[in-house]
């Protein structure tokens, strides 16, 4: 089952450490929406699929009392790990069947998420959970990154296409159907008010350290050291090796510029 692939403690810390957080501007882009429906102070928030809960510590800066829920008990755990902020709770829970009231949250996101959900279910679900006028916010990062450094962007690229060609095999379709799913959910919302934002380009500089952490966080890299663990790991060392050699240095911490591309989905139930 596709929610087994985050059950692992060890991906969980993984995920805590490595994953990026939301960018800025979809940060943004949320909340010019929702300060153009509902009424400050936002209520309550609920973060569907939040992982070690990045998004979820986030949207605590803008909402009163903020839930993330997550099917994995393991990541859950990491969550309630980190420096907490006193207004968010976590709960493990699957986004088919939420636990909270009927009508009663102001603002649901799904970050990376949505694409694992049983989306009819889950849309049931928000539509019961939602406030009239309560807004959604479904938003990921696509397959698509690039990791550039100097002029060696090429070289660079090169590598990293040669990883996620290894890991293709063990990709879940999910991953695969990402962009379409997130058509089809845009066009299985059942709001007339909503938007679906394309290209949103984020630039993120970080130690080489941390993108290989990245990559060791994908669910495809976690079935192949399941499947092959010898050759998982080499291929991953092969890889920072290579992305050094390009570079000129033997410090992991030297930084590189990793390009990704965003899509976010918004909608607005009814009054
Ligand atoms: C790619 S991770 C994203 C986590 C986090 N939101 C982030 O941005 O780092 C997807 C998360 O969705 C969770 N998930 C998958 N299917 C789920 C379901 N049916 N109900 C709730 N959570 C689910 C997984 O356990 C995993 O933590």
């Amino acid at each position: 089952m596709a929610t087994q692939l985050f059950e692992g403690k060890e991906h969980a810390s993984y995920y805590q450490k490595f994953r990026f957080e939301p960018t800025q501007e979809i940060i943004d882009l949320i909340f010019s929406y929702v300060d153009e429906r509902l009424h400050k102070p936002y209520g309550f928030a609920v973060d569907v699929g939040c992982g070690t809960g990045q998004n979820t510590r986030i949207l605590s800066q803008h909402v009163k009392k903020v839930l993330g829920i997550d099917i994995s008990e393991a990541q859950i755990e990491e969550a309630k790990k980190a420096t907490g902020s006193p207004n968010v709770t976590y709960s493990v829970s699957p986004a088919e069947e939420m636990p909270v009231g009927d009508a009663s949250v102001d603002l649901l996101t799904a970050c990376a998420s949505a694409h694992w959900f049983n989306i009819e279910k889950f849309l049931k679900e928000v539509d019961r959970v939602l406030k009239p006028g309560g807004c959604l916010a479904f938003f990921t990062y696509l397959t698509n990154a690039e990791v550039h450094y100097k002029d060696r962007s090429e070289q660079m690229n090169e590598v990293l296409a040669e990883v996620m060609n290894i890991l293709a095999p063990y990709q879940s379709e999910k991953i695969n159907n990402m962009k379409t799913a997130y058509k089809e959910m845009y066009e299985a919302i059942p709001y007339p008010d909503k938007r679906r934002i394309e290209n949103i380009g984020t630039k993120i500089r970080v130690p080489l350290s941390s993108l290989m952490g990245v990559l060791s966080s994908l669910s495809a890299f976690q079935i192949y050291l399941r499947t092959e663990p010898e050759k998982a790991k080499e291929m991953l060392k092969t890889a920072e090796e290579r992305f050094l050699q390009i570079m000129e240095t033997s410090s992991t911490e030297t930084e590189v510029e990793v390009w990704l591309q965003n899509l976010l989905l918004l909608a607005s139930k009814p009054q």
